[in-house]
């Protein structure tokens, strides 16, 4: 109803605007200022954690592109493998568990049927698994050893937005919580990681009442009959879940590649006029903004047209971008919980735009529970 909706035409609007709230509403509570975290609902003994030498996650959809992220965030700050898979290939694999394998389920409903028969698959095979969930209660944190609730608050439409953001947080709750069970973060380095995600909230919120210019573009650029997303990173996975809010709202082809695969096949689709999103990483080391550059002088020597994310202050892009979007300065780690949110209002704008229903888009569930 139109209540419900607290005055948004959408309720994916609604839930858009919400994300701020998300963010601090997982973080709330669940570390100390010196860097200590406390994750009440972790059934797991820090002896148990001690044991994991290896992380599969697990999902389907947007959760499995917050798994994508959260594996940067994991193998750099705990040093332990992980692996991260479409719930739906996972048991068919005969995939190598053991005890001392932790499977990360991330679901938004705790419903879905891919993930929880690739969680009781893990756990015959005696794998411990942990989920990242927002709905308490529900039958995929019934089923897990452990739980991480997201605390984004009921999710409508059917494409996932605060759900995914708080998703990345928990994850990387769950990752610092790892590095400082095994020591491989000190206590003033988590607190300082922690203090940047704490500032993230405020960035969500600017990019949010930018918002203008971004439905803007997708209003100019609403005959487009495909798109393409590009990113390096975990600014790869925020390519992906671009192109699959644009996907899911506007029914239009549209593809997120790594920046880097580029030459090895996606640049053949490139012609004149092709609308290509570009997300840059901060300037740091591993010349990740400066190769990101090259890649998008590539494309629009072939004559893309270029919507460029980068962060304030990163001149170098502006001869190149056609469009700039400017990011809050964030870590790189935290740049998907920024970089996503002006793609998320893209894909709504731009459905909106042809006419589509945007909470409820043809041919898909908000929890698909079969398999
Ligand atoms: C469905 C929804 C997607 C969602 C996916 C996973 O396909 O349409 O938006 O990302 O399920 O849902 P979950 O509840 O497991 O996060």
């Amino acid at each position: 109803s139109a209540a419900e909706k607290g005055g948004y035409e959408w309720f994916m609007l609604k839930e858009m605007d919400e994300q701020p709230q998300a963010v601090a509403d997982t973080l709330l509570g669940r570390h100390s200022q010196t860097g200590q975290l406390q994750l009440d609902e972790m059934r797991l003994s820090d002896d148990e954690l001690r044991e994991v030498d290896r992380i599969v996650i697990i999902a389907c959809g947007t959760a499995s592109y917050a798994g994508l992220v959260a594996k940067y965030a994991i193998e750099h700050w705990t040093r332990i493998p992980c692996e991260v898979e479409l719930a739906s290939e996972f048991r068919y694999r005969d995939p190598i568990l053991d005890k001392s394998t932790l499977v990360v389920a991330i679901s938004q409903s705790g419903e879905t049927m891919d993930t929880l028969m690739a969680i009781r698959y893990a756990r015959q095979q005696k794998a411990r698994v942990l989920s990242i969930c927002n709905t308490n209660g529900s039958t995929i944190p019934r089923e897990s050893d452990a739980v991480i609730y997201t605390h984004a608050g009921p999710e409508v439409a059917v494409a996932s937005t605060k759900g995914f953001l708080s998703q990345v947080v928990a994850c990387y709750l769950l990752a610092l919580y790892l590095a400082q069970v095994k020591g491989t973060k000190y206590g003033d380095e988590i607190a300082s990681i922690l203090a940047e995600i704490d500032r993230v909230p405020a960035g969500i919120q600017r990019l949010l009442d930018e918002g203008d210019q971004v439905r803007k573009l997708a209003a100019d650029l609403s005959g487009s009959r495909s798109i393409l997303f590009l990113g390096r990173h975990v600014g790869y996975p925020v390519a992906l879940e671009g192109a699959l809010k644009l996907k899911e709202l506007a029914y239009i082809h549209a593809e997120g590649f790594a920046a880097g695969e580029l030459k090895h096949g996606p640049i053949a689709l490139v012609e004149d006029g092709l609308p290509v999103f570009v997300v840059v990483p901060p300037k740091g080391r591993d010349q990740l903004q400066e190769k990101t550059i090259s890649s998008i002088q590539e494309i629009r020597a072939r004559g893309a047209r270029t919507i460029v994310l980068a962060e304030d202050g990163d001149d170098d892009v502006v001869p190149y971008a056609d469009h700039l979007i400017r990011l809050p300065k964030v870590p790189t780690l935290l740049q998907p919980l920024v970089a996503t949110v002006p793609l998320q209002i893209f894909a709504t704008e731009f459905a909106d735009q042809l006419g589509h229903d945007v909470d409820q888009p043809r041919n898909l569930a908000k929890s698909v529970t079969v398999e």
